[in-house]
């Protein structure tokens, strides 16, 4: 079998397209959505994702701000910096970009944030109005774009064995979250696994929609996955590649050229889930906007 592959350059342009159409009209209602990205130090992939997410949000005729703190920044200035935010009419949604450096305690930040402007998901209260089903609560962007890849691709997960390998707050718990609940892109039996679970690739081995968010190269292999298994990568890990121009390539969690021999859908990396999750948030800024105005 050769698994269809999930076009997540596609799916996000065309999402990001409408929503331009969507933010045109709100500012035409007087109502311009704005998202503010605040990036601590100099961390190198942290650099290329805000950049993106600027840029991206200009592009849908959004206001954006970025905020680059230096990496000495210490955690009562980017408390003050929050407390800014949270103030200020022009921003709808914003996001303090993990990881933080050491001497910063990430908990008191997301904590700090208005829950009615923390497009990541990221606060308790979102946390805890996402897991009850609220419609009002912000959805983590890279979940919520893994589950926006399975409607719009057609793909009914109702009744299906879930299986998501990683337990981060970013990605595996909200995935969990979304994928039990009885909605559209939901109504699965979910299992999540990770590093510590007793026999893995028994328990993969069971699942109808396979999420791997585990952050190791090429983690899962054809061995690991149920013939005719849909299968979405959430890795993007740089290995070295002497033959590669820049002397590294990006793979995902997943050996992906075997396991899509085997899989019935596949998401590629790159562009697959990764290029969701900016859109994602892109759509969480519209719903900050439309939220805060009452509509
Ligand atoms: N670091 C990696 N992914 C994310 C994300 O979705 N939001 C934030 N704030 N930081 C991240």
């Amino acid at each position: 079998m050769s698994a269809r592959v999930l076009d997540g350059t596609r799916l996000a342009d065309e999402i990001r397209r409408d929503l331009a159409v969507e933010v045109a009209q709100l500012v035409a209602g007087g109502v311009q959505p704005g998202l503010a990205v605040v990036i601590v130090g100099e961390d190198p992939a942290s650099k290329v994702y805000v950049a993106s997410k600027g840029k991206a949000c200009l592009e849908a005729g959004m206001h954006s701000e970025t905020i680059r703190l230096p990496v000495e920044t210490t955690e009562a200035d980017l408390l003050a910096t929050v407390d800014r935010l949270n103030a200020d009419p022009r921003i709808h949604g914003f996001l303090v970009q993990l990881p933080l450096p050491k001497h910063i305690n990430s908990e008191r930040v997301l904590l700090r944030i208005n829950p009615t402007k923390d497009v990541d998901g990221f606060h308790p209260m979102n946390v805890g109005r996402l897991s009850v089903g609220d419609q009002t609560a912000f959805r983590p962007a890279t979940p919520f774009g893994v589950q926006q890849m399975l409607i719009r691709s057609g793909i009914d997960t109702k009744g299906m064995h879930a299986v998501i390998v990683g337990r981060s707050n970013i990605v595996g718990k909200p995935m969990a979250s979304l994928l039990v609940q009885d909605t559209p892109g939901g109504n699965c039996t979910v299992t999540i696994c990770h590093s510590r679970s007793r026999d893995l690739p028994a328990i993969t081995r069971l699942a109808d929609l396979l999420v791997v968010a585990i952050g190791k190269p090429e983690f899962v292999t054809a061995d690991m996955v149920k013939p005719g298994a849909v299968v979405i990568d959430v890795g993007i890990n740089r290995v070295t590649d002497p033959a590669a121009a820049k002397g590294y390539r990006i793979v995902g969690d997943v050996a992906y050229a075997p396991v899509a021999e085997v899989a019935s859908a596949i998401t590629p990396v790159p562009g697959g889930v990764g290029k969701m999750t900016i859109a994602m948030l892109l759509m969480n800024t519209v719903q900050a906007a439309r939220q805060a105005r009452g509509s």
